[in-house]
Formats: structure tokens, sequence, C-alpha cells
């Protein structure tokens, strides 16, 4: 059993929306919702640490009130960035956790079998994060102008969960501190000490809740999934 630490510290910003994109609705339910009963599904997860913002949390009790869970679900204050925001449910774990799961809440279409693999994964892996090859062809750009094509057979896109044996994910958060490192997801900081990540097979219909095109996207994959349900 692992624990899984959702940064859901953010807010709506880049959604156009007045508040956290994870509380909007996604059908009949926030999209966090949706987040935590995967996770909650999962069998390898043993307890779900939200870091949020301290308005959001009688939401968040809201939410997990209705899911009924029957493992333990907390919540923690997050911090101004998402790197934050993920060490300070770092810092709420016990110093005796061996290994650490981390998902974005905004990923709400993840599924249990995907944190399982995950889990599965870190027994025998440092680092590992959830990716999927890129099928598009990718520009590097500057100032609008394309200045590189990398070649597509090393390029997947990163996914969350991320997996970390969880000394050495606090070890490389403190170095960030340090050294001033900013990065967008967790496997960055393992990249930057040079220390290995491993891939383990993403989702494709594993997307990050960010614009209202994301919502839209969730929607139809949420009602094509329950239509294919028995
Ligand atoms: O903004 P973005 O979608 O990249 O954020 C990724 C995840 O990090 C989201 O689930 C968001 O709630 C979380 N986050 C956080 N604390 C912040 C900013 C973002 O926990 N300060």
């Amino acid at each position: 059993m692992v624990p899984l630490l959702v940064p859901a510290a953010g807010s709506g910003r880049r959604m156009g929306a007045d508040r956290n994109k994870l509380l909007l609705p996604l059908g009949d339910r926030p999209v966090l919702h949706y987040t935590l009963a995967a996770a909650l599904a999962a069998t390898t997860i043993g307890e779900v640490v939200l870091m949020g913002q301290e308005k959001d949390f009688p939401a968040f009790a809201e939410i997990v009130e209705a899911l009924h869970p029957v493992k333990p679900v907390r919540w923690v204050v997050g911090g101004a960035t998402r790197q934050a925001s993920v060490y300070a449910g770092l810092m709420a774990l016990p110093a005796s956790t061996t290994g650490v799961l981390i998902h974005d809440g905004a990923r709400c279409l993840a599924t249990p079998a995907l944190f399982d693999r995950c889990a599965a994964a870190l027994a025998h892996r440092e680092g590992l994060v959830a990716a999927v090859p890129v099928k598009d062809t990718i520009k590097e750009v500057v100032n609008e102008k394309v200045v590189g094509t990398p070649p597509r057979d090393r390029l997947w896109a990163a996914q969350t969960p991320q997996g970390f044996a969880y000394a050495q994910i606090v070890a490389a958060h403190r170095q960030a501190l340090v050294e001033g490192w900013e990065v967008t997801d967790d496997a960055a900081l393992f990249e930057k000490l040079g220390w290995p990540v491993a891939i383990v097979p993403g989702e494709e219909t594993n997307l990050k809740i960010t614009t209202p095109q994301d919502l839209a996207i969730a929607r139809f994959l949420l009602q094509a999934h329950c239509q294919n349900q028995p």
C-alpha cells in the first residue's frame, strides 16, 4: 500500500473560472470527485492526502463525504506553486514512509488500474512517471519562430501518477529549494539530479483539465465510458 498525494491547490485562471477548476462541475459531480473516486478504487492506495487552499476545504469535505471512503482521506494547506504544494504534502507524511505516488487533482480520468500499475512499478523503481508516446510532431519555438524539431520517437507526454522513493523525493524537493529550481512535475527534479525515472504506460484518456475545451472532452469521455458499462 502506498500513500497518494493529490495537488489540488490551483486556481481557475487558465480555465477563466472564478474558483478552483477542480470544483467545477463535470456531469453531476465536481472534477475532483472523479479523481478521488478512481484513487480510492485502486487497491494499492492506502491513504489520500489532498493539498488545497484553505477556502476550498469545506468543498473538499463535501466531496470526500459523498464518496464514503473506506481509506483515510485528509487535506493539508498547499503552496503558491504546484511544487510548493507537493512539498507540503510530502511533509505531511510520516518519516517512515517508503514510497509515494503523486497525482494531479486535475487528471480526473485516470483509472484505478493506472494507479495500481504505478504502485506495482514503485516496488522495484525509485522514480517513475506515467507517460504516453507523443503522436504530433513537436516544434520548439522561440519568439514565434520555429527553432527545432526534436525526433518524435524519443518524445513522450508526461502524465501523473508519478511515483518515488520517499526519502529521495524529499531530498530532491529540498535541493530544489536550495538551488531555486522551478519545475512543473516531480520527475523533473529526479532528472536534474541525474536519478533514474522509469516510464509506466499511461492512458490516452488521462487528460489534464486546463481549459474549458478539456472539460468538454472529459464530459464526452465520461459519457462514452458510462455507455460502455454493462
Ligand atoms: O495548473 P495545473 O493544471 O498545471 O496544476 C496541476 C495540478 O497542481 C492541479 O491539480 C492543481 O490543482 C495543482 N496545484 C497545486 N498548487 C498550486 C498550483 C497547482 O496543488 N499552487
